[in-house]
């Protein structure tokens, strides 16, 4: 698998996004096929595995992220996030998202840190945590002090990198100022572009780019027609009925553009946010096997120019019906 370098972190191009394995997200699935998917990862070299305290129930993600890891631990680069499982008892603020539950709630109290990432650790089973995220900024505290008591972490051994998530150019750069940022990590794929801004920061910074939901949630695979019980994409507009049909049929440019290279929407999409930047990397998240082989394949194709500017040009009049996610 090609190598990137996020800061002075070298990860894999194509890395492997966990959230997937927890129930109650893409609806029902057990531990069993979890780890057969993050066996199926690792073994093809999606050592880049990116998790939350946030996904599944009281840690129930990062759990399987630590049994999948264990006896193979330095193959990894494990990344987690903090601030979204808030603590009972402890406070937390309002962030807006796109989804018909409309908001999270978020906590980043440079106070709760320390806390937090030993309770990531614990569930990991591990002694160190590769690349640490703020899930998201905490509308109450000023990010430089949620990053201050990250720093302390690095200092002590906790972590190794520190990474951020959901944020914008301003907050990106007064983070940095305190203490050097290695990763961004915001939603990046062909239905939901990056903000310019920001990637003109981390390009200035030396802050690698990691693309969350670069299948748009499975939608840019064009094999999504309906949902099945249980899965959070209910939440979304964009995929009401109505509107995945709509969006379905403006996407269909793309999938013909994937059929004449041989390869698969799911693919091009991959590869075409390679093409983006030196910089980027990504994490699409599949409890299939045969998924997670087709995806890591994208990370050694080539676009030609022509192709790329074919994109560009679909996506120019690729509008999307339902709103963004988050
Ligand atoms: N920082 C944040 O706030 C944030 C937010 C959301 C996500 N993330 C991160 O980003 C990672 C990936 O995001 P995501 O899971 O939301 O979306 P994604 O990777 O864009 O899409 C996942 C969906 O695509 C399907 N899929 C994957 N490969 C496929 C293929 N080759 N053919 C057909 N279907 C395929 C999967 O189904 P199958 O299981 O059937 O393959 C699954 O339904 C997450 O695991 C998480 O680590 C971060």
């Amino acid at each position: 698998m090609k190598t990137r370098q996020l800061g002075n972190l070298q990860v894999p191009a194509i890395g492997y996004g966990a959230m997937v394995l927890s129930p109650g997200i893409y609806g029902d699935i057990d531990d069993t096929r979890a780890a057969a998917a993050l066996r199926a990862a690792l073994d093809g070299g999606a050592t880049h595995v990116d998790t939350s305290d946030a996904y599944g129930v009281d840690g129930h993600n990062e759990r399987l992220v630590g049994r999948a890891i264990k006896g193979r631990r330095d193959e990894a680069v494990v990344a987690t996030k903090f601030g979204l499982a808030v603590p009972e008892g402890e406070p937390s603020r309002s962030q807006k998202v796109g989804y018909a539950f409309g908001e999270l709630r978020v906590n980043a109290d440079p106070r709760l840190v320390r806390r937090y990432a030993e309770r990531s650790l614990r569930n990991l089973d591990t002694d160190v945590i590769d690349l640490y995220y703020a899930h998201y900024p905490d509308p109450e505290v000023p990010i430089e002090d949620t990053v201050g008591a990250m720093a302390d972490l690095v200092r002590d051994g906790l972590i190794k990198h520190i990474g951020l998530s959901n944020v914008t150019a301003a907050q990106l750069r007064a983070a940095h100022a305190t203490h050097p940022v290695t990763a961004v990590q915001n939603e990046w794929s062909m239905w939901r572009p990056v903000d310019p801004e920001l990637l003109a920061a981390a390009r200035e910074l030396g802050v690698g780019i990691v693309a969350w939901s670069p299948l748009g949630t499975g939608f840019l695979t064009g094999t999504v027609q309906s949902l099945g019980e249980g899965d959070f994409r209910h939440n979304a507009p964009r995929f009401a009925p109505e509107n995945l049909a709509a969006n379905n049929d403006r996407y269909a440019p793309i999938r013909a553009l994937s059929v004449q290279l041989a390869i698969t929407p799911a693919q091009l999409a991959l590869a075409w946010l390679l093409h983006q930047d030196d910089h980027v990397v990504t994490i699409p998240g599949s409890r299939t096997p045969s998924h997670i082989s087709e995806n890591l394949a994208a990370a050694d194709l080539t676009l030609h120019p022509d192709t790329l500017a074919r994109i560009d040009e679909a996506l120019a009049t690729f509008e999307v019906t339902g709103g963004t996610l988050l």
